[in-house]
């Protein structure tokens, strides 16, 4: 029979050997998100289309190429979300969480949308976990999630991760800046892609995003927003390189890192890895002062970051095969009587905690030892009609090969001595 199924192009199945990696994942991201005092949020797969235009921009790659949209019965134009940071705010304003105090500090971990072409990192459903600081303009809250996004990856293990930071200031430098840029590419207009050529119109920043080669080498010479940011944008700047620097986070001024999404002000930042190849970005964030008030929300100053699970797992490699020290029990049936009571058995060590399997196809004793070995299991409890009649269980320990006979009353307590 042919396999007609297969999982769409960009997505992917996780089977029980990803998962544990996953949940290990999972667990240092919850722990070290909670002890920084972000609470976890969870908003629908899917929202208003307008939501995503309105706030990553209709310009943006994202929503001109990237969304997965359609009209529902209702004639509503939905999309499947391609990333968190809008969501998030739509929920913050709409649950009026600006009543519950001055400064909310959000965190998620979630599955999102790109209809990108998919390559090694770049799928397109794909995991992305997010921290977002709401209610603060000040540079020691852009520094606290830089730090906490290094942190998370640090403990992850990601090794030689790079922090690159710019800054795309207010609206006031920023407009400074577009019109130096414009004027600088204006006269190079003919050697732009297509593409370009039309961002020189509509969001001329976008430009410097441009992994074209000849376009980075004409960039090469383009202004620097630094020399158009006025005084308070520069020392907001001044301020986060500041803190990283105090804390030891090692970090490089990109003046051309702009990001793909249009909400930023101020901080930009991302953090890449050399082990990832071309989709080298594990986490990029930023400072997006007006994003709130854009959605119909009070104007409220908030900055965040999120990141990619599965690229870090890329950076990651695979992980040597992992020595779980924790018992691991596979019962053993060396006789049919051993089977009625197999049950019995398996409840009772399951409900002291220690994990157990067994076997359901009434195999050899042989076939189950080989199964036992498959699963990993740390120790066999053999149970025939011996240790039926003497209430006893054989326990072997696979690693030492050691086998003991162990009293039915102590077995639970032996187990869980092991
Ligand atoms: P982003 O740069 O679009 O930012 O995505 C953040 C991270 O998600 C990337 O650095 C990458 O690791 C991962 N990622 C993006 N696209 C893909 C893909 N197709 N396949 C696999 N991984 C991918 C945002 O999403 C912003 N919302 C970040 C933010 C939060 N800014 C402020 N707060």
């Amino acid at each position: 029979m042919s396999k007609s199924f297969q999982a769409i192009k960009g997505t992917k199945d996780l089977l029980p050997v990803d998962t544990a990696r996953w949940r290990e994942f999972e667990a240092v991201i919850h722990d070290t998100m909670q002890q920084w005092g972000f609470g976890e949020i969870r908003t629908p797969i899917f929202e208003k289309t307008e939501l995503f235009s309105r706030s990553v921009g209709e310009e943006s790659d994202i929503v001109s190429k990237q969304m997965y949209t359609f009209i529902d019965q209702s004639d509503t134009s939905l999309t499947l979300r391609p990333e968190l940071t809008a969501p998030t705010m739509r929920a913050y304003i709409q649950h009026n969480m600006d009543r519950e105090g001055a400064l909310t500090k959000l965190y998620y971990m979630d599955t999102l949308f790109r209809q990108e072409r998919p390559q090694a990192g770049r799928l397109r459903q794909f995991n992305q976990f997010g921290a977002e600081a709401i209610g603060s303009p000040h540079p020691e809250q852009d520094a606290e999630v830089i730090v906490l996004a290094c942190a998370i990856l640090n403990k992850l293990g990601v090794a030689n991760p790079t922090v690159l930071v710019n800054t795309v200031g207010s609206s006031e430098s920023r407009e400074r800046y577009r019109s130096e840029l414009v004027n600088f590419l204006t006269p190079l207009k003919n050697e732009l892609s297509e593409t370009s050529q039309k961002r020189l119109k509509s969001n001329p920043l976008r430009i410097l995003d441009t992994k074209d080669k000849k376009e980075v080498a004409l960039l090469s010479d383009a202004p620097d927003i630094l020399n158009c940011l006025n005084s308070e944008d520069l020392h907001h700047f001044e301020k986060v390189q500041g803190f990283l620097n105090e804390l030891g986070i090692a970090h490089e001024c990109s003046n051309k890192l702009v990001r793909g999404l249009d909400y930023y002000t101020r901080t930009t930042f991302e953090i890449t890895s050399p082990d990832v190849g071309a989709q080298n970005a594990l986490c990029g964030g930023g400072r997006y002062d007006e994003l709130i008030e854009q959605l119909g929300g009070k104007p409220t100053p908030a900055v965040g970051f999120a990141a990619g699970i599965e690229r870090i797992m890329l950076a990651l490699g695979e992980k040597q095969d992992q020595t779980t020290e924790k018992v691991m029990v596979y019962i053993v049936t060396a006789s049919e009587s051993a089977v009625d009571s197999l049950f019995r058995l398996a409840n009772k060590l399951r409900q002291n905690g220690i994990s157990t399997s067994f076997d359901t196809l009434r195999r050899s004793v042989k076939a189950q030892m080989r199964e036992a070995n498959r699963l990993a299991a740390t120790h066999a409890v053999i149970v025939g009609d011996e240790e039926i009649a003497d209430s006893s269980a054989k326990v072997k320990n696979f690693k030492t090969g050691e086998q003991n006979t162990i009293s039915m009353n102590d077995l639970v307590s032996h187990l869980k001595s092991l």
